[in-house]
C-alpha cells in the first residue's frame, strides 16, 4: 500500500460521518478574503463587458492546449476580459464579493498575478489583479519573461506568451474554516479559474496552456510572495496562437 505524504494527505483530509461537525470556525478570526496592495501603481482595467459573444459549445470544441505563441501583443481590453472571466467580481451580496469561478465557502483563498510579457499600453513586469476594483497592481517592472521560463522548467512558451497567469493561495483563508481539508479545496478552487480563462481566451481568439510544472520556491520569488502563508498553486501561459 502506498503510503507517500499525498497518500497520507488524501486518508488524513477525509470527512468522516460521525465527526463532521466541530466546534466551527471563530468567526473574529475570519481573515479578510481581498489582498490589495495600497502602495503599489495602479491601472484600472476598462470595464470586462465588451468581452467575447460566442456560443459555449464552440468554445469548449475549440479549446486546446496551445504551447507556441505568435509575437503579437494581447490587448487592454482582451486582458480585462481575461482576468475578469478567470476570477473576478460578478454580484456583490451581504457585503461579499462573489466571483465567476466558484469557491468552497466563498472565502476566495486564491490570488492572481500576472507576468505581462507584451500587453499593449502595460508596461512588462509583474502585477497583482486586485479584483474588488478590476485593477492591476504593479509589483515589479520589467522584462520577466526569462525568469518565468526558467520557473516553469524552462518551457519556452512562458517567456513566448504575452502574459502568463499566476495563482497563489492565500492558505488560512480556506484554512480558517476548513483545517487541512482546505488544501483540497484551493487547488479545486484554482482548476475552476484556470477553466475558465482557458474557455475566455478561446472565445476571444487566443490560445492557453496550463502550467503544472513548476518550481515553487522560483515563482514565488517572482512574485514577491512567501511560499509558506502564500504560495502558487498554479500558471497559464495566454497569447496569440503561432498559427
Ligand atoms: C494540472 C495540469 C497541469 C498541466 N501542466 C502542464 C505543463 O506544465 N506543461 C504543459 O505543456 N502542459 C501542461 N498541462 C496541459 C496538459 O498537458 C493538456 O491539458 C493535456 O495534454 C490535454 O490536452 P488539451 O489541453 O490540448 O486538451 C497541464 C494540464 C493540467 C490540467
Amino acid at each position: 500500500m502506498a503510503q507517500g505524504v499525498g497518500d497520507k494527505f488524501q486518508q488524513e483530509t477525509k470527512y468522516h460521518p460521525n465527526k463532521l461537525f466541530g466546534p466551527g470556525p471563530d468567526w473574529a478570526a475570519r481573515p479578510e478574503t481581498l489582498k490589495e496592495y495600497p502602495q503599489a501603481k495602479s491601472f484600472k482595467l476598462p470595464s470586462p463587458k465588451a468581452g467575447a459573444r460566442r456560443f459555449l459549445d464552440e468554445v469548449l470544441r475549440e479549446r486546446r492546449s496551445v504551447r507556441d505563441y505568435s509575437p503579437k501583443p494581447v490587448t487592454i481590453d482582451q486582458l480585462s476580459f481575461l482576468t475578469w472571466a478567470a476570477d473576478g467580481v460578478q454580484r456583490e451580496e451581504h457585503g461579499c464579493w462573489f466571483r465567476t469561478a466558484p469557491s468552497a465557502g466563498a472565502l476566495y483563498p486564491v490570488e492572481t498575478y500576472l507576468v505581462a510579457n507584451r500587453v499593449e499600453d502595460l508596461a512588462p513586469g509583474v502585477y497583482h489583479y486586485n479584483v474588488r476594483a478590476h485593477a492591476l497592481e504593479m509589483i515589479r517592472q520589467g522584462d520577466f519573461s526569462s525568469q518565468v521560463t526558467l520557473a516553469a522548467l524552462g518551457q519556452q512558451m512562458c517567456g513566448d506568451a504575452a502574459v502568463v497567469f499566476v495563482w497563489t493561495a492565500v492558505f488560512q483563508r480556506c484554512r480558517w474554516k476548513y483545517g487541512q481539508r482546505a488544501y483540497r479545496y484551493v487547488y479545486l478552487d484554482a482548476g475552476h479559474i484556470a477553466q475558465n480563462l482557458a474557455l475566455a481566451a478561446v472565445a476571444l481568439g487566443l490560445g492557453s496552456c496550463q502550467i503544472g510544472a513548476l518550481f515553487d520556491d522560483e515563482v514565488n520569488r517572482i512574485i514577491e510572495v512567501d511560499g509558506i502563508e502564500e504560495s502558487v498553486l498554479y500558471m497559464t501561459c495566454v497569447g496569440y496562437p503561432s498559427r
